[in-house]
């Protein structure tokens, strides 16, 4: 029986990293159920992700995952139409064990198999809280592994226009965290220190990239709050958190607005999009609605639970995928430097 495209039910699995994580979307953007099985407590107790334990973690609770998942939709393998899985990027030894499972699902249930793009995923999280966004849009994608600043010109065609030249936003917030002892992962910690220091406090570097007014640069930012902290430490005197942690905010939030904001005003476009783990800071969100509204741009953001990594996003993109014409076989394999586009 062919189902239309509105009530196209497509099983989302995502393992890229330390969440194991599975979730059933129907027409792309209504979320049926979505289940996450986060693994933070055990790597917090190392201070970061440790890849052979994500990978075992991941073995252990997919298929008690996927299962939830089902039971919360209401449904049973007879009412998925397809299944997508992230192919990467991401840790190899944990994508393979999503892309292992989607593929044998897909094999024993005879179903067709769509491999998906994590960031793409991270992007499509936008159609699931935005039910009536469409491209053209920009999109900054921020996590603990990307800073993108792409157009997303169709809903699988994209043009990366701006990224990091060093670290990432989401591991700069993470570097931070854990220099000032607040432990992993830092994001969420420095967001709620933050909310009580004064972002003028400390004068920070908003870092330029020559010639390049949308690529990003967090090295020299990184290196003066580290400066900060050990100047402090020589002298004898206490850091204080709550400041250093707003200043540092303000310094990161400063340079991802200015640039997607100044993106979307040259290029003309009236939509600017953010996703990934850092969109949901909740400073950026702020900051992004404020500078976006004086340009009279759109501004839109997920909930927070499909800014950080989930399955009902890669579902999503999936979904997308599968209209297109995607459809992968048992040569599937995990893509750890996968790029977008
Ligand atoms: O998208 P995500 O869950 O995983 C990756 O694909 O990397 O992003 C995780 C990153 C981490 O670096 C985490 O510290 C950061 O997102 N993050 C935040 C916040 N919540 C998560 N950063 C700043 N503020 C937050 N509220
Ligand atoms: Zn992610």
């Amino acid at each position: 029986m062919m189902t239309d495209n509105e009530n196209l039910t497509i099983l989302g699995i995502e393992s890229s990293c330390d969440e194991t994580a599975a979730a059933v979307v129907r027409g792309g953007r209504e979320v049926l159920s979505n289940i996450i099985s986060s693994q933070i407590d055990v790597h917090t107790v190392y201070g970061g992700v440790v890849p052979e334990i994500a990978s075992r973690l991941h073995c252990e609770n997919i298929n008690g995952v996927i299962r939830l998942a089902l039971r919360d939709a209401g449904m049973d393998f007879g009412n998925i139409d397809a299944i997508a899985v992230t192919k990467g990027p991401g840790l190899v030894g944990a994508l393979l064990v999503g892309v292992s499972e989607a593929k044998s699902l897909a094999f024993a249930l005879n179903k067709p198999l769509v491999g998906v793009n994590h960031i793409e995923g991270h992007i499509a999280a936008n159609y699931i809280t935005h039910k009536d966004l469409k491209p053209p849009y920009v999109c900054l994608v921020v996590s603990g592994g990307h800073t993108h600043l792409a157009v997303v010109k169709d809903y699988r065609s994209f043009e990366l226009v701006g990224r990091t030249m060093d670290d990432a936003a989401g591991e700069t917030f993470d570097k931070v965290a854990r220099a000032v002892g607040l432990g992993y992962p830092g994001g969420p910690k420095v967001d709620k220190a933050a909310r009580d220091g004064d972002p003028e406090a400390i004068a920070f570097p908003r870092g330029e990239v020559k010639d390049r007014p949308y690529d990003f640069t967090f090295s020299g930012l990184k290196s003066a709050v580290l400066n900060h902290i050990n100047l402090a430490n020589m002298k004898g005197e206490t850091v204080n958190v709550a400041d250093l942690t707003a200043s540092f905010q303000s310094a990161v939030v400063d340079s991802l607005v200015g640039r997607t904001v100044r993106c979307a005003s040259e290029l003309g476009i009236d939509t600017v999009a953010i996703a990934g783990g850092v969109s949901s800071n909740t400073a950026l969100r702020r900051e992004m609605a404020a500078a976006c509204e004086k340009k009279h741009i759109r501004c839109v953001y997920p909930e927070p639970v499909y800014c950080t990594d989930n399955a009902a996003m890669i579902a999503s993109a999936g979904y997308f995928a599968y209209l297109g014409g995607v459809r992968d076989d048992e040569s599937l394999n995990a893509y750890p430097n996968l790029k977008l586009g």
